[in-house]
């Protein structure tokens, strides 16, 4: 490809040895743009937009000597193209004088009227190598106004090490994503910037769905989400007005794929058809399932949809294909997937074992903590709350924990757990409870360790403030033996379970899953954005973990966590589920407790051990979120330290990176500006401490996100053994005696009407159904060499490491799991409480 000319006089004359460049530019159709409409009508349609379509400009890494200025960029336009399935290629032929210097960027422009997706630059003709640039971005049309894009080139540059002819052009494009603050974005802009959650209500439509604003006050503390700058309400001049689409930056958004479910516009419509023929289907939307059989139904027959609106089941296709099935050409019926366990029982969710498994193995393995002090006691003021102490005694755990003796003992041998939701919940019990349709209590369940290193629960304990001129109320239920299984107390102990159950999957989802793997990722990726150049090398890092976060959070707010959305309708909190997650955010959340070893020693399930295995000694030996979990904690650190250390030799490289150093501090006063003055944040002065930051983060993203993400259908699936919500109070608490006498004829029916509306069951599970699919493009982690990494041996000889370290892991837990997975499956389908429930794991990672 390269051309060489030599000087007439046959002397070397540098001036005169230019270089032929032949850029090769790989554009991918997609879902849209020029060349997706172009392909659709004929190809002469394209021959006759070559030569005008894109514009090359090449930049020299060095200055001119002479001037001490930037060089002229040459310029081409693309030509000849050759197309293969969705991709097409473009050439643009340049002629560069010798003493050009290495091209470092890429300035392009788009002169169509469409979009298009830009994937790559290569060029070819230099002595040595081609110099490729990976894009992977938008480019708009020079419609609206010139749009001049950069691409740098594969190699990382620390800001100090940036070559001179490009240093102004990193600090503008900074400063270009950035933006100022001002207007309205437009689906096509790249601008990254915070603004407060003051989207989720809808106060236009009815003053009912007015929300308070998260972030950015004291009372409600919360992370930034991505600034859309829509005009505020003149019913509520705080929000936002809420529209069809919520901007995201145009490269965060799921565009390159085509028919994805994930799209946030197909969900959101697709719900709503659901919802639609939800609504056609049950002339009452808090009518409950009349018995286990109306429930079975859902997984056997399925039920017939109404005839949908026009590309309702376009839609309905798109979003829950697996659900979806023809029964003739009008008809659909929506039929769901049984869950395995359910398929081997159905009544496996009756199970204690199954309970407690769940609670350490489950969907949501990490609420579950060391019991370390007795007696149990709250810290909520009793004025308001009533008394502190535990109606959970010694006489009521003892029986239960023989091989131990005495309660000192299980705690001295760290052998009592528990989830505790009483603290966190008791304060909205009286607020929830005004709503009609649902119910709340502060909850504590207590689990013993048995000799076999199984949980067992032994004790739940539910409470009510004072409220409406009634004292406090708490009551402690205890599970029962076989002998007694149709006793009133199993029914009431399998109605506290439900309550618990509901409990668990509200904090789950609000909480563990929402606010701790999604909501305070987005000021990491808004940052990351904003102040690390894509030619930094943290950047490049940290990429693949922030991948898709913004887009699914922009769904999240637009259709599941918004008023009167998914969450409100189906969740027991109600309207206050968020308010929920911002008192989680306010008083739980801390940076430095989200490290994995950290997280297990704050709740007691481990302690340092420089002797054990990952540092740790852990409290329950078969704890798979942690046995699994620190063998990926471990791969991402030493993965990350092999890179860090690269790229920072020394503490001053850290200390003196500019771009490094104003990332970290505006995550800290901006993305999560409410708790910036909290003593815990880490400081940003040596590689260890970035080591850790980074390590935590790409944690976050990949294993804790998948452990609460992946399996979510396969627990919530059969909606019994994990309700969403609890919708009335225990059949203990002040009963009237026709209450009572109703429960004691009827128990199973008092457990169905608690359990969630056919409404709320149904659309759960589209959604976790939905949420538990992996996208058609998933990145996993430790697959994808980034090609910048290729470029340098030190950086691709670690990843290679860190690759394979990754494939041992998923290898141990798809030989190891799996067959204990189908060992206990089998126990559980024999013998429901059996007590040999050891080592049945999670085998979801990411
Ligand atoms: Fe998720």
């Amino acid at each position: 490809m390269k051309a060489m000319t030599a000087t007439s006089s046959g002397k070397t004359n540098t001036k005169s040895q230019n270089v032929n460049v032949k850029a090769v530019v790989t554009i991918d159709q997609g879902n849209g743009g020029f060349v997706g409409n172009l392909l659709k009508p004929a190809l002469d349609g394209i021959k006759k937009l070559t030569g005008k379509t894109l514009v090359l400009e090449l930049v020299s890494d060095d200055l001119d000597p002479t001037t001490n200025s930037e060089k002229k960029t040459p310029k081409s336009w693309v030509e000849n193209i050759e197309i293969k399935e969705d991709t097409v290629w473009y050439e643009a032929q340049f002629e560069l004088s010798a003493d050009f210097g290495n091209v470092g960027a890429v300035i392009i422009e788009n002169e169509h009227h469409d979009e298009v997706f830009l994937k790559s630059i290569a060029l070819h003709g230099f002595p040595h190598e081609q110099v490729h640039f990976t894009c992977n971005s938008w480019i708009q049309p020079n419609n609206d106004g010139p749009v001049k894009r950069v691409f740098f080139s594969d190699k990382s540059y620390l800001p100090s090490q940036t070559p001179r002819g490009l240093q102004r052009l990193r600090d503008e494009e900074l400063v270009l994503l950035r933006g100022n603050g001002e207007g309205e974005r437009k689906s096509s802009d790249r601008i990254y910037d915070y603004d407060v959650y003051n989207d989720l209500g809808d106060p236009n439509t009815s003053i009912d769905l007015k929300r308070p604003i998260l972030g950015g006050n004291k009372q409600y503390p919360y992370p930034r989400r991505c600034r859309t700058g829509r005009k505020h309400s003149d019913a509520d001049p705080l929000s936002e007005i809420r529209s069809s689409g919520f901007y995201v930056p145009r490269d965060e958004a799921f565009a390159t794929i085509k028919q994805t479910q994930f799209k946030t516009s197909t969900v959101s419509l697709g719900l709503n058809a659901i919802l639609e023929s939800l609504d056609t289907i049950l002339t009452d939307p808090n009518i409950g399932f009349v018995s286990f059989e109306d429930i079975d139904t859902l997984y056997k027959d399925g039920f017939h949809l109404p005839p949908l609106k026009a590309n309702g089941l376009t839609l309905l296709q798109r979003v829950i294909p697996k659900l979806l099935k023809a029964a003739n050409d009008s008809q659909n019926i929506l039929r769901f997937d049984a869950p395995e366990a359910f398929k081997r029982d159905r009544f496996f969710w009756f199970s204690d074992v199954e309970f407690a498994r769940e609670t350490l193995a489950g969907v949501h393995p990490n609420s579950i903590q060391l019991v370390k002090e007795w007696p149990l006691t709250s810290k909520l003021d009793p004025q308001i709350f009533g008394p502190q102490e535990s109606a959970i005694t010694r006489e009521v755990i003892e029986p239960q924990i023989i091989t131990c003796g005495t309660v000192e003992v299980a705690i001295k041998e760290k052998k009592l757990f528990m989830l505790d939701y009483l603290d966190f919940f008791l304060p909205y019990v009286s607020k929830v409870r005004e709503i009609e349709g649902t119910t709340l209590y502060g909850s504590r369940t207590l689990f013993f360790l048995t000799t076999q290193g199984t949980l067992k629960p032994v004790a739940i304990e539910l409470t009510r403030p004072p409220m409406d001129g009634k004292p406090q109320w708490k009551q402690v239920f205890t599970p029962v033996s076989h002998l007694s299984s149709h006793s009133t107390n199993l029914w009431l102990w399998r109605l506290a379970k439900a309550h618990v159950l509901a409990h668990d999957s509200g904090y789950h989802e609000l909480i563990t899953h929402w606010l701790r793997t999604h909501c305070v990722v987005e000021p990491f990726v808004i940052a990351t954005h904003r102040q690390l150049s894509c030619m930094h090398p943290i950047y490049r890092l940290l990429l693949p973990h922030l991948r898709y976060t913004m887009e699914i959070n922009s769904l999240a707010r637009e259709a599941l966590i918004s008023a009167n959305g998914v969450i409100e309708i189906s969740f027991f909190p109600k309207k206050y589920s968020m308010e929920l997650s911002s008192v989680a955010y306010d008083k739980l959340w801390q940076f430095d407790l989200q490290a994995l070893p950290n997280d297990l020693i704050e709740r007691g399930m481990a302690v340092a051990d420089p002797c054990a295995p990952h540092g740790l000694k852990l409290a329950i030996e078969d704890y798979p979120f942690a046995n699994d979990g620190l063998l990926i904690w471990d791969a991402i650190q030493e993965w990350v330290t092999e890179y860090v250390t690269h790229y920072y030799p020394n503490p001053i490289t850290i200390e003196t990176d500019r771009e490094l150093q104003e990332w970290w501090k505006e995550i800290r006063k901006v993305g999560h500006g409410d708790k910036s003055e909290e003593p815990w944040w880490p400081n940003l002065n040596t590689s260890k401490d970035l080591i850790d930051i980074i390590t935590t983060i790409a944690w976050v993203a990949s294993g804790h996100h998948a452990a609460v993400n992946f399996s979510q259908y396969a627990y919530g699936g059969y909606f019994p053994n994990r309700p969403t919500i609890a919708r009335n109070k225990m059949p203990t608490e002040d009963p009237s005696d026709e209450e009572w006498e109703k429960f004691l004829n009827n128990p199973e029916q008092t457990l169905l009407e608690c359990f969630p509306s056919q409404i709320q069951a149904t659309l759960v599970m589209v959604i976790l159904n939905l949420l538990s699919e992996h996208s058609p493009d998933e990145e996993y982690i430790g697959k994808y060499m980034e090609p910048s990494w290729v470029e340098n041996p030190i950086v691709k000889e670690a990843f290679e490491r860190f690759n394979t370290k990754l494939k041992k892991i998923e290898g141990w837990i798809l030989d190891n799991r799996i067959q204990i997975l189908d060992a206990i499956l089998a126990i559980l389908a024999d013998e429901c409480d059996s007590s040999e429930g050891r080592g049945l794991q999670r085998i979801e990672r990411d």
